[in-house]
């Protein structure tokens, strides 16, 4: 398609038939995105269409083939194929998830790092930011109540480099944060204009984001105190989940801790973990 041709499709020209996959279009999808580090095979049908439909309203593509025939001319790890990661991910979060976790971690603060050194932690899979900055909270909060003054840094990493900017802006619609409660947003947000509220420096000041694919590499920054991952590893092949959970194991320190959504190892334990399951919550520990 020419650029001219393309300039002149508006998002309104687009019908759900348009942009239906048959099954030599999805074949050669599926041969395209193979390049991305997902495991397209997994993926339904129905999903990849709607990612690149949604790619091609954005880039004014009147059909998939175009897209396809575009992307594959786009090197590697560049802007449009982190968009369609982006598109090929699930990326539903929100503040305070998982409770029982969290208490977990408050616990881990104060009866096992109740110490002075610096703390690592790392919220793998952190969408856009809504867990990072959770554990930012739950970390602040237990200091400040146990009234010491410690240097603790946090991690947030993400396959998709699109959720890493919006994570590492901090900044959410007053209806995203109605889970805080609401001391907490008066102590750790700040008002940005009538809608929407940012993450204090504060906060801000011990996070950072990085891209990392749990499922191929480790993290290259290791000796991680605490490794939050939820919500991520139900969306790997079980080849996958298992490198993963790997890479995790292989982060921490010796005694630190991994922290996942409960059920997500399918009871597969990784080498160097020992499990200490309780309370809804899925817990393990890095043997000495
Ligand atoms: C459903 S969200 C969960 C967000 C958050 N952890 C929570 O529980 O609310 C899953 C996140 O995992 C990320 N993700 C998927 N595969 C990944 C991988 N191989 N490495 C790192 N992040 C990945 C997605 O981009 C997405 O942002």
């Amino acid at each position: 398609m020419t650029q001219s041709a393309t300039a002149q499709l508006s998002p309104a020209a687009f019908t759900p038939s348009a942009m239906a996959l048959d099954d030599a279009l999805l074949a050669r999808a599926r041969a395209s995105l193979s390049r991305l580090p997902l495991d397209i095979d997994r993926l339904r049908p129905s999903f990849i269409a709607s990612a690149l439909t949604r790619r091609c309203i954005s880039l004014g593509l009147a059909q998939t083939a175009d897209y396809l025939q575009f992307i594959d001319n786009v090197a590697p790890g560049q802007g449009e194929w982190q968009q369609l990661l982006h598109e090929l991910t699930v990326h539903d979060s929100w503040f305070f998830r998982h409770p029982p976790s969290l208490r977990c971690l408050q616990y881990l603060l104060s009866e096992h790092f109740s110490g002075s050194q610096a703390l690592h932690l790392w919220s793998v899979g952190c969408a856009n930011g809504e867990e990072t900055w959770t554990l930012a909270m739950v970390v602040a909060e237990s200091l400040r109540i146990a009234g010491t003054d410690r240097h603790w840094r946090l991690t947030g990493s993400d396959l998709s480099k699109v959720c890493l900017q919006q994570a590492s802006a901090g900044i959410y619609r007053r209806s995203q944060l109605q889970s805080i409660d609401s001391d907490l947003r008066r102590r750790y947000f700040r008002n940005l204009d009538p809608q929407r509220m940012q993450v204090a420096d504060e906060l801000r000041r011990h996070a950072g984001f990085t891209q990392v694919d749990i499922t191929r590499g480790g993290f290259a920054d290791a000796g991680v105190h605490v490794a939050y991952c939820q919500n991520l590893l139900i969306y790997l092949a079980d080849d996958a989940r298992r490198c993963a959970l790997e890479n995790l194991a292989a982060s921490l320190v010796p005694g630190g801790f991994l922290l996942l959504a409960p059920g997500e190892t399918r009871d597969w334990l990784p080498p160097g973990l020992r499990r200490l399951r309780e309370g809804g919550v899925e817990l393990f520990q890095r043997k000495w």
